[in-house]
């Protein structure tokens, strides 16, 4: 049988997502009420990280001993990987020692590449194009605060990075409509996007993508990788902070999300990120809860 992977978000159907989110709400409640949930018991983690990480790594690491396994940290810096052995042979080897793999990379060719070799289950951890473990994260503390997702309108406003193309194809898989505005010189790649997808509208104007949308949300302007274009960035993004004003162009009931580390000021004003709008404290806490399911499903289908 053939290995699942997440390595974008378009590997998991609706059905899928919706047993991980039905398995998500059971195993959060369980962590709630400090009840066991040792489904992977001496099953063994190995998180490879090129990029740095707060919570992606806590996460994973914390669910895999909350589910009664082990998680094991790698980073280029003191591992072979930064001294140029090959993705091919480490997926080899990695997958020969452990159950799982999450990898935290630059382009999305390396990850692809690390799962074609491995025998077991990887999971992106984030890469230059897609971070779908916080996209599904979003999607459930979005479900959890207001029901379902479907038929609902969501607002980018920022750039068109890692986390915009897995909103993008998260708007597909649950039929939600995504308003994206970037500034100019920082618009979508096509080539990045599934010539199907038709649940988005590209809007010049940040303050017009807000109108009328249930959830809104934005991220740094300067991603990992991308530091040296900072400066360049900090100028063009000018007007696309999202403030007060622009959440007041939203529904009255609008949600706020950040997948964090978030920079006050910039992307998003103080007022907003810590306003009464803004979850990013349930979203960040709810990579746990969704990760545990996600990484349970990945490597013992459905219970
Ligand atoms: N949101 C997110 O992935 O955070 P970290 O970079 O801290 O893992
Ligand atoms: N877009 C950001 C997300 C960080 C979690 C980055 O790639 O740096």
């Amino acid at each position: 049988m053939a290995i699942k992977h997440f390595l974008q978000f378009s590997d998991f159907t609706l059905d899928e997502f919706e047993y991980v989110i039905d398995r998500t709400r059971l195993i959060k409640r369980k962590f709630k009420n400090y009840e066991p949930h040792h489904t992977l018991l001496d099953r063994t983690l190995v998180m490879v990280f090129e990029k740095n990480s707060t919570r992606t790594r806590l996460s994973f690491e914390a669910g895999m001993h909350q589910m009664g396994g082990a998680a094991i940290y790698l980073n280029t810096r003191d591992s072979q990987l930064g001294r140029g052995e090959p993705v091919e042979d480490a997926a080899q080897v990695m997958s020969r020692m452990c159950d799982i793999i999450m990898v935290r990379t630059f382009g999305q060719d390396i990850i692809d590449r690390f799962a074609a070799f491995s025998r077991v289950p990887v999971v992106n951890g984030l890469t230059n194009e897609h971070h779908p473990c916080q996209v599904l994260a979003d999607v459930y503390t979005y479900i959890e605060h207001r029901g379902s997702i479907a038929g609902r309108k969501v607002a980018w406003i920022g750039d068109a990075n890692n986390m915009l193309y897995s909103w993008l194809q998260a708007a597909q898989v649950f039929g939600f409509h995504l308003h994206v505005s970037t500034p100019r010189g920082y618009d979508i790649d096509p080539a990045l996007v599934a010539p199907g997808n038709s649940n988005y509208t590209v809007f010049a104007s940040p303050s017009d993508a807000c109108g009328g949308v249930d959830l809104v949300t934005t991220d740094v302007w300067t991603s990992m990788g991308f530091e040296e274009e900072n400066s360049a960035r900090v100028k063009a993004f000018d007007g696309w902070i999202v403030d007060e004003a622009k959440m007041a162009r939203a529904q009255p009931d609008a949600l706020f999300m950040h997948c964090l580390p978030a920079h006050r000021g910039e992307e998003v004003s103080a007022g907003v990120i810590d306003g009464p709008q803004s979850v990013v404290w349930d979203e960040a806490e709810n990579r746990l809860h969704v990760q545990k399911a996600l990484l349970e499903y990945l490597l013992l289908g459905r219970l």
